[in-house]
């Protein structure tokens, strides 16, 4: 949540900063910010509610000279999404300028303690506690800024991201971080910081990744330096950034969501890549942990969202293939469970962004009780693929439509060629059926570019159901939860309540809502249940609810039942979802797209969640 931008050099930082809020709008969209610093020691911070275009429309024509700054975008904690409460904040002697990303859990106590010292605040924010700390400090014990901030921080407890500037220091820029992400860009003449590295991909490919408990010192003209909060100097580790442009751009689609849909078939080409050798599936995370997927009793998924619809689905492949028990859990029930971990236990975090702060906290906990952590993230160098033992990436590329689409694809990829290595690994899989698996997964992008011809008749099928009120949806085995995270793309991006149930279960409650005004999209392939999943598609018929089977071509049974038939290609049982997943994911696009809802931006959501 929160993005946070920051920029020292030669040239006016405002462009670079404006264009970097843009690319981090993906985090949070409720109001945004700048503050800069001039060349006459002036500090200007300008602030608007709404999004970053808000920003631009009220600062074109504003001051905005000067070659450092920091910008922020916001997801509201603390405080409602206003001029005031938005970032940055600044001190109350005007001279400190802070941007934050993340929570300051005992800021109450803080706020109280500076009010005492006479100190008065402008907004309901957590954040304002920090600069005003920050000053207070400075100010009373006559210290510099960063020794400052190194103690503020001692003070703070919480999750943070903070960029920091000071007009009595106008050539440096204070970053830290604890839990929330920090990225530093290395250019010629430059010195970029983001939330990610997507604003800083445009300028430089050299990036450190700052590690929980240092601060970055940047100064204009002279190297960067790291120290940790104890004030010893950090390595500072320089990597390439293998990420383009043009993948962040809409590449001519109106949408980042439609175009993340139309690129599936490369994206899972791209995570199948140098994974399926010959007839085996080889991931170097497995091949390199031999011991401990042989040596394991159980498996534990953590995740949130539709990174935990994708652990249901792993669950079932890893039990069928690998023969090993797994449970899955939403990362923040698990945190506060007591669970019960055993150091042979394997833990698997799926996780797009690599940043929620659940499932870091969940990894945390199974570290402390010894256990393996596996992480199944997107984002390459992301607080998640760092904090786990080893893992696989789903290499999507940047996923920057709100809802996810690819990354759930991308993760159902994986986990089914982790089901397989470790089967092969354990023996419980034949060579026969590997081969056979793995063919049909290398057989997935063409039938992803299929399922994707059905847009058409999605879009025109959209229109009737424009403005429906509530929808079912319905599936069993592996495409149960394909019925979740059909529900949860229709009810993020069109605000249309939107509930996934088992289908056998639609007897025992949600059959009671069926009528002529509750449409029911039943996700259908030929498969073990196909049977059974016809009775259920006669029940709602038979109440006066209307039906959408995604079904398998060549399907005449339904077709005679259903209202609607989304045909896709045979697939087998456990790559299932995949495919489903295509038509699901186009008809909540479209149907947002006719209620003229924001689909990249939905309201009240944001892409990662660095706060619990
Ligand atoms: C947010 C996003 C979801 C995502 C979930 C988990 O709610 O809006 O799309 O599934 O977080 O995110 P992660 O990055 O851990 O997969």
């Amino acid at each position: 949540m929160c993005g946070i931008v920051g920029y020292i050099g030669n040239s006016d930082s405002y462009p670079v900063l404006v264009k970097g809020l843009h690319r981090l709008e993906y985090r949070g969209y409720d109001s945004a910010g700048v503050a800069i610093l001039n060349a006459c020691g002036e500090l200007h911070t300008y602030k608007a509610k709404g999004k970053v275009e808000d920003l631009e429309r009220f600062c074109c024509d504003k001051d905005t000279a000067g070659s450092i700054g920091i910008a922020h975008t916001r997801w509201a904690t603390h405080g409602e999404p206003n001029d005031v409460n938005a970032h940055p904040h600044v001190s109350e002697n005007g001279e400190i300028a802070l941007v934050h990303n993340g929570t300051i859990e005992n800021y109450n106590v803080l706020k109280q303690a500076l009010e005492e010292h006479g100190c008065t605040f402008r907004s309901e924010t957590d954040t304002e506690v920090l600069v005003q700390l920050i000053q207070y400090i400075k100010e009373s014990t006559k210290c510099p800024l960063l020794t400052a901030v190194r103690e503020a921080l001692s003070q703070v407890v919480g999750a943070y991201a903070i960029a920091v500037i000071d007009k009595r220091t106008p050539d440096t820029i204070i970053a830290a971080r604890k839990s929330s992400p920090l990225v530093i860009g290395l250019g010629d003449d430059a010195t970029y910081i983001a939330s990610d590295a997507t604003p800083i991909v445009d300028y430089t490919d050299r990036v450190v990744y700052l590690n929980d408990g240092e601060i970055a010192i940047i100064e204009k003209g002279k190297d960067l330096r790291v120290i940790t909060f104890d004030n010893e100097p950090s390595d500072i580790d320089i990597r390439t950034l293998k990420m383009s442009v043009s993948q962040l751009e809409k590449g001519g689609y109106p949408h980042f969501m439609l175009k993340e849909i139309f690129e599936q078939p490369e994206t899972i080409q791209d995570c199948i890549r140098g994974r399926i050798v010959g007839d085996k599936v080889r991931l170097s995370g497995v091949s390199e942990n031999e011991d401990v997927f042989l040596g394991t009793g159980r498996i534990i998924i953590v995740a949130c969202g539709t990174s935990w619809h994708a652990g249901l689905i792993g669950k079932r492949l890893i039990q069928e293939i690998a023969h090993i028990p797994v449970v899955v859990e939403y990362a923040s029930e698990f945190r506060y469970s007591t669970p019960i971990i055993n150091p042979d236990d394997v833990v698997i975090a799926i996780s797009q962004s690599g940043e929620t702060a659940d499932t870091l906290a969940a990894i945390r906990l199974a570290k402390e009780h010894g256990a393996f952590v596996y992480g199944v993230c997107n984002v390459v160098g992301s607080s998640i693929a760092r904090a786990t033992d080893s893992g696989t990436y789903i290499h999507v590329g940047p996923e920057i439509g709100v809802a996810s689409t690819k990354a759930f694809t991308g993760q159902v990829t994986v986990l089914a060629m982790l089901a397989l290595a470790i089967g092969q690994l354990r023996g419980t899989v034949d060579s026969t059926s590997v081969r056979e698996l793995a063919s049909a997964i290398k057989a997935l992008p063409v039938l992803i570019s299929d399922a994707l011809k059905l847009n058409d008749e999605i879009e025109r099928l959209s229109g009737i159901y424009t403005y429906v009120h509530n929808f079912l949806y319905l599936g069993r085995g592996y495409n149960y939860p394909s019925a979740l995270e059909g529900a949860l793309k229709l009810k993020e991006i069109s605000y249309i309540h939107a509930e996934g149930y088992p289908a056998a279960e639609m007897k025992h409650g949600p059959i009671a809502l069926i009528d002529h005004e509750l449409p029911t999209v039943i996700i259908a392939p030929n498969d073990e249940m196909h049977e059974k999943i016809i009775s259920n598609i006669q029940q709602v018929k038979a109440r006066g609810g209307s039906v959408i089977a995604v079904v398998t071509k060549g399907d005449s049974v339904i077709a005679g039942l259903a209202d609607h038939i989304l045909e896709i290609s045979e697939v087998p049982e456990c790559l299932s979802p995949v495919i489903v997943s295509i038509p699901l994911q186009l008809l909540a696009y479209h149907i947002a797209i006719k209620k003229g809802c924001n689909v990249d931006m939905p309201r009240n959501l944001a892409k990662s969640v660095t706060v619990e």
